[in-house]
């Protein structure tokens, strides 16, 4: 699975990095972060106390905990640590975080005893870097971690909310169905799941463009050939360098990064199913769903023939701790041939020959992660760019297909029914096969993955 990367150029520099602190931003940091050491450099991330990653698995790094070590201050002690609350702390430190971040990298960059900084790598969510970085004359890059199709969308956020877009009801079915004008393939439904704060988020969103545009380029956990028209578009409209050298996961998996313990288990479960049986279920490190959906998806996967393995994060069902709310008699019905876990080792899983389609939130780590195995999806996206990640699988790629009425047993029969048994299925096979085998081109040498890493490395070392 992993590729190897072996020219050492970055020699005696060392670059800082600053992930968000959430599940799906750390993982493609670090992978990053080791990608850059794979080329010589020296590392050292800067992170929260909050859902900091398992340090022992990086021995090769060097690790600094900013922003929350006083655990008697009350602004982020007493924040929740899963659902929507606890991203609360992306606008607190993004608002109060400057002094701290400063006298940090003062301090980094004043050690006579490492190699000097060429530059700063931060998440495209923190934006409040960006001024910083200049007072100190450091060069700041981006990583948005998400796909470059859904950037122009996100910038949109602020005009859907002045057009009043964003705040239609569900209960006006013919809106709720139709294309969205400025950008036809998406429908009014999709762009009203991105936020339920449009005035915040526009706020925000548009401090995040800013910022993006006043650092030294952005990196992008993509590649070319995948969405090589919003490149194009992007380049116009953004003169910032772009780097697209995805899929970072390629390289080093996620497992290392992983904030939960991946229950290994199931791989020996997964090896006595038949090749491309299994119904793969997981909706992510964030998303939530009610009681009476999860309730929908165990009658869904109850009432199909096909073994299934369903992850449900603790904490992910509203009201629950965990799966007590299952339906009576689940467990009789579904015996041995499904499985329920709280955390998986997802690529592994989606590298099984016994996986045959991955029901996601689509969330683009997982997006990606399918992709490369091969995997057709089920969609069922929740917020951000979610719902904007999976219109392409459904509509554009058509490597999947859309719960387009929620998640609600019927329609989640005859979803899985489409992938997996019939003819439509087979062909999202055939195109999905078609773009892991361009994945693999594009991380060879001489592929445009390939290529943009050096030229990323290069650009560093020019700082
Ligand atoms: C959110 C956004 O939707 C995403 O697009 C953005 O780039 C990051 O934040 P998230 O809910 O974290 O995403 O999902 P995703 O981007 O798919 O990342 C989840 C990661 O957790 C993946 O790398 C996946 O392999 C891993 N995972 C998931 C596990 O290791 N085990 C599991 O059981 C489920």
């Amino acid at each position: 699975m992993e590729k190897q990367t072996d020219t050492k150029v970055g020699c005696h520099r060392r670059i800082i990095l600053f992930p968000l602190p959430y599940q799906g931003h750390i993982n493609p940091m670090l992978q990053l972060a080791n990608l850059l050491y794979s080329k010589g450099f020296s590392i050292t991330i800067l992170h929260t106390n909050f859902n900091k990653p398992k340090t022992s698995n990086y021995p090769h790094f060097t690790f600094r905990f900013i922003l929350d070590n006083d655990p008697h201050d009350k602004r982020y002690s007493k924040l929740p640590s899963q659902g929507l609350g606890s991203f609360a702390r992306i606008i607190l430190f993004n608002e109060c975080g400057a002094d701290e971040l400063r006298h940090q990298l003062e301090l980094e960059l004043s050690k006579k005893d490492e190699p000097p900084v060429s530059c700063l790598v931060t998440d495209a969510l923190w934006h409040f870097t960006q001024s910083v970085a200049d007072s100190l004359s450091l060069p700041r890059l981006v990583l948005r971690t998400s796909s470059l199709f859904s950037f122009p969308i996100y910038a949109s956020i602020p005009l859907f909310h002045d057009l009043g877009y964003l705040n239609l009801s569900e209960n006006n079915h013919s809106d709720y169905e139709a294309s969205v004008p400025e950008y036809p393939l998406l429908k009014f439904k999709d762009i009203v799941k991105i936020t339920s704060n449009p005035q915040g988020m526009g706020d925000f969103v548009t401090n995040m463009l800013n910022q993006m545009k006043a650092s030294s380029g952005i990196i992008w956990n993509t590649f070319k050939e995948l969405e090589e028209s919003s490149l194009e578009t992007l380049s116009q409209d953004f003169p910032t360098p772009s780097f697209t050298l995805g899929p970072f996961h390629k390289y080093f998996p996620a497992s290392s990064s992983s904030l939960i313990e991946q229950d290994q288990t199931i791989l020996s479960w997964l090896d006595k199913q038949p090749p491309k049986s299994v119904v793969y279920v997981s909706y992510g490190s964030g998303a939530r769903i009610t009681e009476s959906e999860f309730q929908e998806v165990a009658h869904g996967l109850a009432n199909i023939s096909l073994p299934f393995l369903w992850v449900v994060r603790p904490g992910m069902v509203t009201g629950s701790e965990w799966v007590e709310s299952l339906p009576e008699n689940f467990k009789e019905r579904v015996g041995d041939r499904g499985r329920i876990v709280k955390w998986s080792p997802q690529q592994e899983v989606l590298a099984h020959p016994a996986t045959g389609c991955f029901w996601t939130h689509n969330g683009w780590n997982s997006t990606l992660e399918s992709i490369c195995e091969g995997v057709p999806m089920i969609c069922s996206p929740c917020y951000v760019d979610q719902p904007v990640n999976a219109r392409y699988v459904s509509d554009v790629w058509k490597i999947g297909v859309m719960l387009e009425d929620g998640i609600e047993r019927v329609g989640i029969e005859m979803a899985i029914k489409r992938v997996m048994m019939d003819k439509e299925g087979e062909e999202i096979r055939e195109r999905i096969s078609c773009l892991k085998e361009k994945v693999n081109v594009s991380l060879d040498e001489g592929g445009s993955s390939f290529q943009s890493l050096n030229n990323l490395v290069d650009y560093i070392s020019s700082f």
